[in-house]
């Protein structure tokens, strides 16, 4: 049994039998089984697929999910095309994006979310200003931006390049497996481009995995740039996507360089 590990979302992860193990417990557990089932439904399209699922295990607050395990781990470390496969990444959510139907964002889900995730920032890391700051900026955002529709649809959910799998060794042609999807406030593709230019533009995964290069990760910003930024919904939306996607990593992060580097990213913006 090979342990990975450790993880953001407090989940642990093994390899036994050739296959990938995943378990979560208390609020993970639930968490955990909501993913597994989408990664489970998860429909292919061309060059992306998600991992396959073969049993998900949920009983009290623990759920255990047995998957199908892809060699190349780490996209953005392993594969030499990986340029490529995160173009494709991009046009899967490019097509949702075409496949979806434009609404009215319901801001009272919206600001319930905001209130959730300041509450439990605060709870962890006291009354920081830079974070406070950055909550009344996404409301104030969100309330310029309201009679704009944005695209409802399809989403991954937590579409950072560490959760692109590489697999075109083992599976030519496809591309790349997807894993560890996330259910959203709202059902929207806005939270997949905002996940990617996490490690695109913030170059969150440099965190993590040093050896990526910068230059790489500029080339694949530009393809989601042009891909997106033209839509009616890009410069009223997207910055609130943005702005909410790195408040919500604050609940989790560990102080240190985690939170340092999210603290610095929104002082950037403020
Ligand atoms: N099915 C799989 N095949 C190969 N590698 C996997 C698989 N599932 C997970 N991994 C490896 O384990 C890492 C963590 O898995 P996963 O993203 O599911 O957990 P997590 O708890 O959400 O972690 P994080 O919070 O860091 O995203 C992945 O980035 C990947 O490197
Ligand atoms: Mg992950």
């Amino acid at each position: 049994m090979t342990v990975i590990g450790p993880s953001l979302s407090g989940a642990k992860l093994w390899i036994m039998g050739g296959n990938m193990h995943k378990v979560a417990t208390g609020d993970g557990a639930r968490r955990l089984e909501i993913s597994a089932r989408r990664q489970g439904e998860f429909r292919r399209s061309e060059h992306v697929r998600a991992v396959e699922v073969f049993e998900v295990t949920a009983v009290k607050e623990r759920t255990h999910v047995e998957m199908e395990r892809v060699e190349g781990v780490g996209l953005a470390i392993v594969c030499p095309q990986w340029v490529d496969h995160a173009a494709e990444v991009v046009n899967f959510v490019s097509r949702q994006v075409d496949n979806a139907r434009m609404g009215r964002v319901p801001l009272n889900a919206l600001l319930e979310k905001i209130d959730e995730v300041r509450t439990e920032t605060r709870r962890k890391h006291g009354n920081h200003p830079v974070f406070e700051q950055g909550f009344i900026d996404t409301i104030s955002l969100i309330d310029d931006a309201r009679d704009v529709a944005v695209p409802f649809g399809y989403y991954h959910g937590d579409l950072t390049l560490c959760n692109v799998l590489c697999d075109c060794e083992k599976n030519p042609p496809w591309g790349v497996a997807l894993i560890d999807f996330l259910d959203m406030v709202l059902p929207t593709p806005l939270f997949d481009i905002a996940k990617i230019r996490q490690d695109t533009e913030r170059m969150w995964i440099t965190l993590f995995t040093p050896e990526v290069d910068p230059v790489r990760l500029t080339a694949i910003d530009d393809i989601v740039l042009e891909n997106f930024s033209s839509y009616d919904w890009w410069d009223p939306w997207y910055p609130v996507f943005d702005l909410l996607n790195l408040l919500r990593l604050l609940p989790y992060a560990p102080p240190g360089r985690v939170t340092d580097w999210i603290t610095a990213e929104l002082e950037r913006d403020q």
